[in-house]
Parts: C-alpha cells; sequence; structure tokens
C-alpha cells in the first residue's frame, strides 16, 4: 500500500498511512489487503487510502460484536452506559474543530455548516446519555383469575448493522452509536465509501473514552459487498440504515434471512408550501436554504416549492436571487455557503436532472449549469439553481435529485394545495410559511409526512422524533422512540398465589 505523498498536512487525521478498520478493539487491514481512496469532492484530491472491508471483514466483526453483547458489557449499567456518553461527548467536544473539518473535506460541506453542527452533535450524545438511566419496563395490572404479576423488561436488542450515508458523517454515525450505546446493544458501523473519514477518526474516540473492545466496530467499504454482508449477516439482530429508497429495498429482502429488526431513514421529495399572506422576508432565505443548504444533499430538503400563484413569479424570482447571492466555493473556505456536491457519480446525476428539466419545458431562474471556472472545474460544483414552470408530473418534481435544485410549482388554494403535496410516494419533511393560524393547524394535520415546519424549515433536536412516512421509511431517530427501536419488550409473569 502506497502513503500518499503530502507535504503540508491539511489535516492532522490525514498522516498519509492507509486508514485501518476498528474491529474487536483492534485497527485492522482488510482481511483481503484491499484499499480505496477516499477523495475531496472540492478539489478532486486524494485525502487518503482506506481499509476496504468486505463480507469476511464484517464476519470478523459481528463476531466480535456479538461477545461483546454477551460479554460484561451486557451488565454494564444504565449509569456506566451514562458516563461513557458523557465521556465522548466531552471527547467529541473537545475536538469538534478537527471532526468539523474532517467531513468538510470528506464530503465537501461548508465549515460554517460542520462547525454549525455543533450543539446538535454534542446535545445528541447527551441527550442518549439520559436516555441511559431513563429505560423502564411497566407494571400492567392482569384480569387473569388467580393472583398473578405482570411486568414487562426492556432489553437490548443485540448487534446492531449501521449503515450510513455521506451527507452528514459526523451526526449520522452519531446517530447511530448514541442510541447503542444508551441501550447496552452492540454495533458494527458501515460508512459510506464516499466519506469514511469521522466515523473512523469518531471510532478512536471512543476508544479513549473507554469503549469496551468489540462493543463498536467500524468497517468501511463499498454498498455492494461490505454493506450488502452487514444486512444479510444472520449475527445481526437489526439494521439502521440512513440512504435511499432503493438501497432501503435491498436491505429489507437483505434482512428476510433472520428476519432481523430494520429501520429506515430514506430520501424524499418533500413539499415547501409558501402563501401569499407569508412573511416574504423571512420565506425567501427560509425556502431557499431548505433546499441549498448542504448543497441540497438532505434527506429532508424541501424541493418542491409551492407557491400561491398571485405571488409565484415574484417569490420564485426572489428565491433565485437569493440562490445567486450565495458564495459557492470549498467547504474549507470560511465565506462558503455552498460547497461542491459530494462525488462525481452525485454530479453527474444531479446535472443530468440539470438537463432532463430543461427538457421537460422547465425554465432555470438561477444556475442550472455545473461551474467549471477556474479552480471550481477540479471540484463538483453545481450553483443554487431554481426551476419555474414546473409541473407536477415532470421528473424534476416527483424524483430525489439530491442537488441544489428547487422545483417551483404555482397552486391557487389551500385544498389543491394539500392534495399535490401529498402526491409523492415520499414523506419526510415538509414546509408552510404563513402568518394565518388556522392555514397552519390545517395543513399540520393533512400533510402526510414525519415532519412538518411552520414559519422555518429543517429543525432538528435530539428530543423530537425524525422520521418518514410512506417510501421515506419507517422508525424514527431522536426522542424517545429512537432508543425504543433498540430495544425488545419482555413480559414477565409470576404466579404468586
Ligand atoms: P445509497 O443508499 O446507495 O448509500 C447509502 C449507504 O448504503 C452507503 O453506506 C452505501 O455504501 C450503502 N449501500 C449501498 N448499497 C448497499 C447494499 N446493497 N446493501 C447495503 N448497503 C448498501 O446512496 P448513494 O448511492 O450514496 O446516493 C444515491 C442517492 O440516494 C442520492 O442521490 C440520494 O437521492 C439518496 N440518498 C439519500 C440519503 C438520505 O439521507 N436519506 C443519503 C444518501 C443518499
Ligand atoms: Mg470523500
Amino acid at each position: 500500500m502506497n502513503e500518499i505523498n503530502r507535504s503540508s498536512p491539511v489535516h492532522p487525521f490525514l498522516d498519509g498511512k492507509p486508514k485501518r478498520m476498528l474491529i474487536d478493539g483492534k485497527w485492522l487491514e482488510a482481511a483481503s489487503g484491499k484499499t480505496f481512496e477516499t477523495i475531496n469532492p472540492a478539489t478532486g484530491e486524494v485525502l487518503a487510502r482506506v481499509a476496504e472491508g468486505d463480507a469476511e471483514d464484517v464476519d470478523r466483526a459481528v463476531e466480535a460484536a456479538r461477545r461483546a453483547f454477551n460479554g460484561p458489557w451486557s451488565r454494564a449499567k444504565p449509569f456506566e452506559r451514562q458516563s461513557l456518553l458523557l465521556k465522548l461527548a466531552d471527547l467529541v467536544e473537545r475536538h469538534f474543530d478537527e471532526l468539523a473539518a474532517l467531513d468538510t473535506l470528506d464530503m465537501g460541506a461548508p465549515i460554517s455548516r460542520t462547525r454549525g453542527s455543533r450543539l446538535r452533535a454534542l446535545g445528541m450524545l447527551r441527550y442518549y446519555a439520559g436516555q441511559a438511566v431513563s429505560i423502564h419496563g411497566e407494571t400492567i395490572e392482569n384480569s387473569l383469575p388467580g393472583e398473578y404479576a405482570s411486568f414487562t423488561l426492556k432489553e437490548p436488542v443485540g448487534v446492531v448493522g449501521a449503515i450510513i450515508p455521506w451527507n452528514g458523517p459526523l451526526t449520522a454515525t452519531i446517530w447511530k452509536i448514541g442510541p447503542a450505546l444508551a441501550t447496552g446493544c452492540t454495533v458494527v458501523l458501515k460508512p459510506a465509501e464516499e466519506a469514511p473519514l469521522t466515523p473512523l477518526r469518531l471510532a478512536e474516540l471512543c476508544q479513549e473514552a473507554g469503549v469496551p473492545p468489540g462493543v463498536v466496530n467500524v468497517v468501511p467499504g463499498y454498498g455492494e459487498t461490505a454493506g450488502a454482508a452487514l444486512a444479510a449477516h444472520r449475527g445481526v439482530d437489526k439494521v439502521a440504515f440512513t440512504g435511499s429508497h432503493l438501497t432501503g429495498q435491498k436491505i429489507i429482502q437483505a434482512s428476510a434471512g433472520n428476519l432481523k429488526r430494520v429501520s429506515l431513514e430514506l430520501g424524499g421529495k418533500s413539499p415547501d408550501v409558501v402563501f401569499a399572506d407569508a412573511d416574504l422576508d423571512a420565506a425567501v432565505p427560509g425556502a431557499g436554504m431548505a433546499v441549498f443548504a448542504n448543497s441540497g444533499q438532505i434527506c429532508s430538503a424541501g424541493t418542491r416549492l409551492f407557491v400561491e400563484r398571485k405571488i409565484y413569479e415574484e417569490f420564485a424570482a426572489r428565491v433565485a436571487a437569493y440562490g445567486k447571492s450565495l458564495r459557492v466555493g470549498d467547504g474549507l473556505d470560511p465565506n462558503t455557503q455552498v460547497g461542491p456536491l459530494v462525488s462525481a457519480e452525485q454530479l453527474d446525476r444531479v446535472t443530468g436532472y440539470l438537463a432532463i428539466g430543461r427538457q421537460e419545458g422547465a425554465r432555470p431562474l438561477s444556475g442550472g449549469e455545473r461551474l467549471t471556472e477556474g479552480d471550481m472545474a477540479r471540484g463538483y460544483f453545481v450553483p443554487p439553481t431554481v426551476f419555474a414552470d414546473v409541473r407536477d408530473d415532470m421528473r424534476i418534481a416527483q424524483e430525489e435529485i439530491f442537488g441544489p435544485v428547487i422545483s417551483a410549482i404555482p397552486f391557487d388554494d389551500i385544498e389543491e394545495v394539500i392534495t399535490r403535496a401529498n402526491a409523492t410516494s415520499f414523506g419526510l419533511g415538509s414546509g408552510l410559511w404563513t402568518r394565518d393560524v388556522s392555514k397552519a393547524h390545517k395543513l399540520a394535520r393533512a400533510i402526510r409526512a414525519g415532519s412538518v415546519w411552520i414559519n422555518c424549515y429543517q429543525a432538528m433536536d435530539p428530543a423530537v422524533p425524525f422520521g418518514g412516512y410512506k417510501m421515506s421509511g419507517y422508525g424514527r431517530e431522536s426522542g424517545k422512540q429512537h432508543v425504543e427501536e433498540y430495544l425488545n419488550v419482555k413480559s414477565v409473569w409470576i404466579r404468586t398465589d
């Protein structure tokens, strides 16, 4: 394995040596000896070579996770699991800027955004620390003749296979290992091949925090090999997956062998509805950043922008102007507001949709083409794009693009927009902008989606559940329900007469 020549280190984690995987507390090469490259999407430069795990490594990791689950970890008291999570939170806090920079380097998001996830990342770890000491069953009265006591116990589900995407590696990793540590599960985490670095650095911090060997294992590799092996593995009790609905469908099939539990946080085509009575000065940047943030690479991005017809032209033009005002560039530049797309593959996908939009007759008000001037040519930059004259049946109004692309669609009245907003196979996020409380209440109930944001977008908190309706998946992350997803319920009966 060649070491990468690096005259000036860009990041302390990037020392030029190939990154190994964490199995059973040991940093190992892949059994095959293979590695893959992870690149910086702003420059196309190779950041590091990473051990390429496959089925054999997944086997080893699952065995280690099983041993750890059956070992002393199963007797760790809630209080111990809580203090482990709090220690990890403190370490993440101490190293936060370094972790944020690693996310930016590996997947491109602006440093203002990755640093801005600080409160949420730390909040999640500390929330799960609280949940660790809040797990409880119930004493339930029964009506059997004779005397029986009945109560429930909550037990960790076991070995969790966590498969995460690349659009927020740090928070995605925390979102999987947080509830696992809180409940006493063990984890084998497979990062996305596009952005494996932050999960590996976080695994180092888990070790430093004192997470026992085998409790958290990280096996980087490709989806079709390492990911598929993990989803199908009979030694895995639950798969927690975040990614595309197509892969979600494969995960369900792969899980059938041992009927493991599955939770799926998938994509969307979320509606964002702007009424003429809204505070438009707030709605313009709100609706803009609902899609342009993270270059549109957010599962709940509000990509179908429904605008009341009497303000449609003006509002769409204002969002386009707002998009044009955003600074596109290398995420490491503190002034950057929109970074590159994560990979050449995603660039092809998104520019493909830009072409489809034009062919379908949509009118680009801003953006619409890849940026190639100067240094931009090295990276995968697409500027904020607003398409006007979009019809509901166009592919750009139906399919997840996962780029900074808004499809602006006019509507006339509230009943109509409810029907049209719900006319999608997805149901993850949704937004609406209005000063009218009745409209707000009506839509909040009528929209078939896991989250409704009113006069805001993308508000998230570790205590508030997040997840999908319809083809956006099932299961919830954040909140008490998230922890329940990692627990089994056991009913205990005692005859007492
Ligand atoms: P993907 O769903 O293929 O990848 C997500 C994760 O699943 C990665 O870790 C990948 O290695 C793994 N994976 C892939 N195939 C697998 C398989 N057969 N078995 C088990 N694991 C597998 O998504 P990808 O290819 O990165 O992006 C494609 C599209 O998916 C995007 O354009 C976007 O529309 C959507 N997406 C949605 C995300 C979300 O947050 N809901 C995140 C990433 C992508
Ligand atoms: Mg990368």
